[in-house]
């Protein structure tokens, strides 16, 4: 059967699947664009993609009826059309799990970036304007004992909440759509609504999926819930967050800074982001250690093997 994989993931991922199947590689470092793909996925069996991949309706019928799966190289699966997929009997497949220290190290680093300045420390030094120990420079908050809101307590959210509770004996706070008593038991961690774990917060982490119901989650209304002292993190889709209100927040320090990796119009970045100093932002990186990218790949190839040799994959990704 044939894959296409769209785009040249690590050797041993596409070298796996080479022994079984015939692959089709994109081998440009590039993203294919929309019309690029559609002809590339002509006549596949399988489709390996990225997030930047959109695979909606005309890209399946591009395809043909032969296609059987859908495999991202990704946790997010907003870029595909869960409907259309299942009308066509298309099954789709994810990579969680294997991203979750990386994730949740990278909302942790924005969230010691933001308390400790680290970027705005690194410039200053290197223009030269380091002139000896000043006991005013570059003082911030302490993130030890503080308390960590966690919006979405899904793997990387329980990971964050390990790393914040045993490394920062932060208190951790955690909304979701239902309850989780392991991550009570194990991190004395609370329950709350939404709005009151923003109010009570001195750090909120994001890391719930992108779908209708939290495209914009976070909004200017939801920002002013917030503490003034307070960072928020993102490290999950960009359009959780409503980034014009962000932006008005920033820049009225109704919040004291944000943490982003991700960004609503994404590659494009609003451009009064990049003037504001309390923002400190990641180019969708947080899942970027060597060890995640490769068991992502990995999986993503295991995905499609066992989809086309009959099996139940790793992690399917249903329409709700
Ligand atoms: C990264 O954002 C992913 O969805 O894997």
């Amino acid at each position: 059967m044939t894959v296409a994989v769209t785009w040249p993931i690590n050797e041993v991922a596409i070298k796996k699947l080479e022994a079984k199947h015939e692959v089709k590689l994109n081998k440009k470092e590039d993203n294919l664009t929309p019309d690029e793909l559609k002809e590339f996925v002509k006549g596949a069996d399988a489709i390996l993609c990225l997030l930047t991949n959109k695979i909606d309706a005309s890209v399946l019928d591009a395809a043909g009826p032969q296609l059987k799966v859908v495999a991202s190289m990704s946790v997010g699966f907003d870029h595909i059309d869960l409907k259309a997929c299942a009308e066509r009997s298309v099954i789709v497949t994810n990579t969680p799990s294997v991203l979750d220290n990386a994730v949740a190290e990278h909302a942790i680093a924005l969230m010691f970036g933001l308390s400790k300045a680290l970027p705005a420390a690194d410039r200053f030094v290197r223009a030269g304007k380091y002139e000896g120990w000043d006991p005013k420079l570059f003082v911030g908050p302490e993130l030890t004992g503080k308390t960590l809101g966690i919006v979405g307590v899904g793997h990387i959210g329980s990971k964050v909440a390990h790393i914040a509770k045993k490394g920062l004996a932060m208190n951790i706070l955690y909304t979701d759509i239902k309850r989780n008593e392991d991550l009570e038991d194990d991190y004395d961690a609370k329950y709350r609504e939404l709005d009151d774990l923003l109010a009570e917060s001195d750090v909120v982490s994001i890391h719930v999926p992108l779908l209708p119901t939290t495209k914009h989650l976070i909004n200017l209304m939801r920002l002013k819930h917030m503490k003034e002292t307070a960072f928020l993190i993102n490290t999950s889709r960009g359009p959780v967050v409503d980034e014009a209100a962000l932006v008005h927040a920033l820049k009225e320090k109704i919040i004291a800074g944000a943490g982003i990796d991700v960004f609503e119009h994404e590659p494009k970045i609003t451009p009064e982001l990049l003037r504001l100093d309390n923002v400190i932002m990641t180019p969708h990186t947080a899942s970027a250690t060597k060890e995640s990218r490769d068991a992502m790949a990995n999986d993503a190839a295991e995905n499609v093997l066992r989809v086309l040799a009959g099996k139940s994959p790793l992690h399917e990704v249903k329409a709700k």
